[in-house]
């Protein structure tokens, strides 16, 4: 049986991992070597299908999931210039995410390494954001501070070693992503919000008054959904008494007040443990506000900041395959019981 060999697979350094990422709406595949080097990384989105209706629907992105999965798996092994019998092991994200889009990357990866005969790790996507630095920076050791921003999560974190993690702060209710779509839906722009408030704010000015964002020393949880309620708020007031206002405008304040915290926390982490390196991940780490605002302070402060591409902060597989091979190393495999999982604990 499979499930009983799990525990007898060799463990290689430098080891081949095919990375599969199927959470949200990208179905992901990538192969990476030795955790920190990149072969290939494709990524087939079906966002377009998910315009009209504002934001993912599960049951859609399931399907196109399937019809995707087999050609993106295809496309990363053939890219990488490698053959089927290089891999060492898949490493799939079997949560967070939603359970029907989760499951189709979970089934493929276990039918894949079963008839491979190589392990299958299981990946917390959020683990992924995380080790998306590694895949930037080949030198990059911990202890470091890591700033998570993403559709669902919100978080400072230390990460004392590979695998262990310190959670400073987190979000107390709607994370940074969730704010910016949530946002931009009653600023009228498409789904994904995000990349549409920063085109929007760009044209924008930071005047429209918004609330303080638990700015205390010490702490470092996040509260999102008071500024999402002002902002709705405040449109829905000059609306109900016809006063003008600027989108652009709404949009460059939100953008300032949500991403301004991140900056702040992240330095202040800094400062109270003794670090010298900050890392971000999560889709709002591709925001270019914040990516600007976070550089300048770094390099005001002398800290090294580790800043990966914008395409390796949204949804990829390749940082999938860097938490793999970290949980490889550790001969953390699952059987062929493996199970997706809508909520997966940060730590
Ligand atoms: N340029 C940008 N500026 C601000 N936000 C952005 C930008 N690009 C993407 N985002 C936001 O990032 C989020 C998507 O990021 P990500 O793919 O990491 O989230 P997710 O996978 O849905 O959630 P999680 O990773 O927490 O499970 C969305 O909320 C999107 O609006
Ligand atoms: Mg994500």
């Amino acid at each position: 049986m499979y499930a009983d060999d799990k525990k007898n697979f060799k463990i290689k350094d430098g080891a081949i991992i095919l990375a599969i990422e199927s959470s949200c709406d990208e179905t992901a595949a990538s192969v990476v070597r030795g955790g920190r080097e990149i072969l290939s990384s494709e990524i087939i989105s079906s966002c377009s299908e998910h315009i009209k209706f504002g934001g993912v629907v599960p049951e859609i992105a399931s399907r196109a999931h399937t019809a995707a999965i087999s050609i993106a798996v295809e496309n990363a092994i053939k890219n990488a210039e490698i053959t089927l019998s290089d891999i060492d092991a898949v490493a799939v994200t079997y949560g967070a995410g939603l359970l029907g889009a989760l499951l189709v990357g979970v089934s493929y990866a276990k039918a894949l390494a079963y008839s491979l005969g190589v392990p299958i790790v299981p990946v917390s996507h959020i683990r992924g954001h995380l080790a998306a630095a590694y895949l930037v920076d080949k030198d990059l050791k911990p202890p470091f501070v890591s700033l998570l921003a993403s559709g669902g999560h919100t978080a400072v974190i230390v990460v004392k070693d590979y695998d262990d993690f310190k959670i400073l702060g987190s979000t107390l209710d709607d994370a940074v992503g969730e704010a910016f779509d949530k946002v931009a839906r009653v600023l009228g722009l498409q789904y994904p919000g995000g990349p549409n408030i920063e085109r929007l704010a760009r044209e924008g000015q930071n005047v429209v008054p918004m609330p303080k964002m638990l700015k205390g020393e010490g702490g470092y949880n996040f509260s999102y959904s008071g500024l999402k309620t002002a902002v709705i708020n405040y449109v829905h007031r000059c609306e109900q008494t016809g006063t003008k206002y600027n989108k652009a405008d709404v949009a460059c304040s939100f953008q300032h007040a949500a991403t301004d915290i991140l900056v702040e926390k992240a330095i202040e982490a800094c400062g109270e443990y003794g670090l010298n390196t900050i890392t971000i991940g999560g889709g709002v780490a591709a925001n270019g506000f914040l990516r600007d605002n976070l550089s300048a302070v770094c390099k005001k402060r002398g800290i090294k900041l580790v800043l990966p591409p914008k395409i390796l902060c949204t949804d990829n597989a390749a940082m999938i395959g860097a938490e793999g091979y970290i949980q490889y190393k550790k001969g953390n495999f699952a059987d062929l019981s493996l199970n997706a999982k809508a909520r997966v604990d940060l730590g």
